[in-house]
């Protein structure tokens, strides 16, 4: 163990409630929804695929399948669109418009499609000339844009980066963000800004950010792979120190999209992506169909366990506190706490590929977890309950290749230990 234990995740507490942040009301947990970016790119074609391209039509039949088959229920209550539901111009008043033959409707309509059901809509742009796909950008038209988004009714605002200079980022994001305050409409605002300018090599000012977004962009684009999600794992196991303080209610730090249910994970693949992201407090923000996703990767999107940890009210980003041989433990401090002391979710995450599941074994002590008590031990997946676990007794779960073992470990009456 390499001795990362209670005492210096207390101290991070203490850090992210010093942190003043965007105070828009919004995104007190992390957002969780429906975006359509990693499923359904940019496929405009809907003379050949009409089923599956970007249009209103995609965006009506994932909201009636959020709101009627216990999506919504679970806290998924956002649908967004992403790049390429753009015309490729502005209309004779300089605002923007939608692709007229996909979205007929126009957003209007299809943000009260939304609100119809119980859900929020989310809108992409971007702070550039161009969006990445190369539809008009919001560059000179960053006042019309947020009133239209207002307008319309819109909830959530991605915001890319393509097509702009990263270093005016710093002033065109929080402008951006002034112009959508000023609409007097609440709407969530996701930022692509420090993944961009860690790119060109410009440190980010984290102040500035958690000031002006609900969400960021850290990293690379999620891709359909399993090799992708471990990448941003590193990212942010290897950046913790820089990226986990800026986490908390209203600002999280975004890995981008669940891709479980797609083509590229197997199911331990796709448990451990869903445990990392509860780990991470990330934005929930599911890239699938979900109208072909099978059952069994659908009940991974819907553990409402594991939804908890993600959602836990204290919004403490997790951490990796272990990390060796393709086995490492990461640990998230969550409710409920007592005095300094908390309760946390633990995650054993193999990394490794030998055919065979390794066993992981702990003593709670030696994470740093304390509690006189002890813990009582749940595997949120399994829905194994283990009953009472002291600091110092040993626990051991068996852990799947490319898996994970996701444990709530739950602050102990004291009554549970006079048996
Ligand atoms: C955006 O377009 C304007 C007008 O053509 C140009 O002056 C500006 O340099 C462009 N900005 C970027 C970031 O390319
Ligand atoms: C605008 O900003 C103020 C000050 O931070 C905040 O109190 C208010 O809720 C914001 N309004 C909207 C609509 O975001
Ligand atoms: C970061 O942004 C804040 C404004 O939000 C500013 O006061 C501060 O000087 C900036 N820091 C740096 C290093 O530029």
């Amino acid at each position: 163990m390499d001795g990362c234990g209670r005492s210096s995740l207390a101290l991070l507490v203490l850090i992210v409630l010093g942190v003043s942040a965007l105070e828009n009301g919004l995104a007190r947990t992390p957002p969780m929804g429906w975006l359509a970016w990693q499923r359904f790119r940019c496929n405009t074609d809907c003379q050949n695929d009409p089923n599956n391209c970007i249009s209103e039509k995609l965006f009506m039949q994932m909201a009636d399948i959020i709101a009627s088959e216990g999506y919504l229920q679970a806290g998924y209550s956002m649908v967004s669109l992403d790049d390429c539901w753009l015309a490729r111009s502005r209309d004779a008043q300089g605002r923007l418009q939608p692709d007229p033959l996909r979205f007929p409707s126009g957003i209007r309509a299809l943000a009260d499609y939304m609100h119809n059901r119980g859900l929020t809509f989310g809108i992409y742009e971007d702070y550039g000339n161009y969006t990445c796909a190369g539809y008009p950008g919001i560059l000179g038209h960053l006042q019309i844009d947020a009133q239209t988004f207002a307008d319309w009714q819109v909830d959530y605002v991605k915001l890319d980066g393509c097509f702009s200079h990263p270093a005016d980022m710093d002033r065109g994001y929080p402008l951006f963000g002034h112009y959508l305050n000023q609409t007097g409409r609440p709407m969530t605002y996701s930022c692509s800004w420090p993944v961009y300018q860690i790119y060109a090599g410009i440190e980010p000012n984290w102040t500035s950010i958690i000031n002006s977004c609900n969400l960021w962009r850290n990293f690379d684009d999620i891709q359909d792979s399993w090799d992708s999600v471990t990448r941003i794992i590193d990212y942010y196991g290897d950046n913790q120190d820089s990226i986990v303080p800026n986490a908390g209610p209203g600002h999280w730090n975004d890995p981008d999209m669940l891709i479980i249910g797609n083509f590229g994970l197997s199911y331990e693949q796709s448990k451990s992506q869903m445990a990392m992201w509860a780990i991470f407090a990330a934005p929930l923000l599911m890239s699938v169909d979900l109208r072909t996703i099978k059952p069994d990767y659908k009940a991974i999107l819907l553990n409402t366990a594991v939804i908890a940890v993600n959602q836990d009210p204290l919004g403490i980003q997790g951490r990796r506190i272990y990390k060796d041989k393709g086995i490492e433990i990461w640990a998230r401090p969550i409710t409920p706490v007592d005095q300094n002391y908390y309760s946390y979710a633990i995650a054993f995450l193999n990394r490794r590929t030998d055919g065979t599941p390794s066993e992981v074994s702990v003593k709670p002590a030696e994470l740093g977890m304390t509690y006189p008590n002890g813990y009582t031990v749940t595997d949120l997946f399994s829905g194994v309950k283990y009953g009472l676990v002291n600091p110092k007794n040993i626990f051991k779960a068996d852990v799947n290749p490319s898996g994970v073992v996701l444990l709530r470990w739950d602050l102990a009456a004291s009554h549970d230990n006079e048996i």
